[in-house]
């Protein structure tokens, strides 16, 4: 990171002490309850936006189901439940999220779309869903997630567990811009206030380098300008094949 990324991103963090503060003596907390309902209004939008992108996407996941079976998904990181309209009729989901708090939500979403079967929602991070048998289902779904987990490795390393061989991991990410470009500036200096903002979000990862990493016996992924602001315009979107 250049000298100049480095000066601005520290007179932002300065200015963000109080909000580091309140993350240190536990206050930042109360946010939990209330990211889920901005996150609720905010998928709205997004699902106008990037309709075309997750139909798209998503046509592909009947591949994956295994033949005269229905098709079982798993989505890491669900929240409210803004993908299911997408997900095939007849699907069984299984829906995970650390955020206790979206349930509200997920059951208004859960009976738009009655086309679905609901088999639970766990309260579980990406990393750590073992509650969730190895190997039981056709497909993980994972959007706008891999920027707030802990550790994508893991994340993934989860999925791959979970997934039976053959399945595939879908995902659609904001990513880190070209390092050439203004807007790898400004997601350099603006990140520590929207790393509150958007409740733990990290808007500098190169996400498609932990995919390639993954160990996928194959990797469908496509770098995309996403119509937003410009800090998350740079998507990927795609999946991979245990
Ligand atoms: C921006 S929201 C996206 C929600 C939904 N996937 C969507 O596309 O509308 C980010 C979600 O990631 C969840 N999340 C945060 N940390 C996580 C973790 N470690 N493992 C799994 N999900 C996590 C949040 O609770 C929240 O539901």
């Amino acid at each position: 990171m250049s000298v100049f990324i480095q000066f601005w991103t520290l007179v932002a963090n300065i200015l963000c002490i109080p909000l580091h503060l309140m993350e240190a003596v536990g206050l930042y907390g109360i946010y939990k309850r209330i990211f889920p309902l901005c996150q609720y209004r905010i998928s709205i939008k997004y699902n106008e936006k990037m309709h075309d992108n997750k139909k798209e996407l998503f046509r592909s996941l009947s591949e994956f189901k295994k033949p005269g079976g229905r098709l079982t998904l798993l989505e890491i990181g669900c929240g409210s439940g803004t993908n299911f309209q997408y997900y095939p009729a007849g699907c069984r989901v299984i829906c995970t999220d650390p955020n206790p708090h979206f349930e509200k939500y997920l059951k208004k979403c859960m009976d738009q779309n009655d086309h679905l079967t609901y088999d639970r929602f766990a309260v579980a991070s990406g990393e750590d869903m073992g509650s969730i048998e190895d190997e039981s289902v056709d497909v993980v779904v994972c959007t706008l997630v891999l920027c707030s987990v802990n550790d994508v490795q893991q994340t993934l390393r989860e999925a791959q567990r979970l997934l039976r061989p053959g399945g595939a991991f879908f995902f659609l990410e904001h990513v880190a811009a070209d390092p050439s470009s203004w807007v790898h500036f400004f997601q350099h200096v603006l990140q520590p206030p929207w790393y509150y903002f958007g409740d733990g979000c990290k808007i500098t990862r190169e996400t498609w380098k932990n995919l390639e990493a993954a160990g996928f016996s194959s990797l469908k992924l496509r770098h995309i300008e996403a119509p937003f602001i410009l800090l998350i315009k740079p998507h990927i979107m795609g999946y991979a094949v245990k």
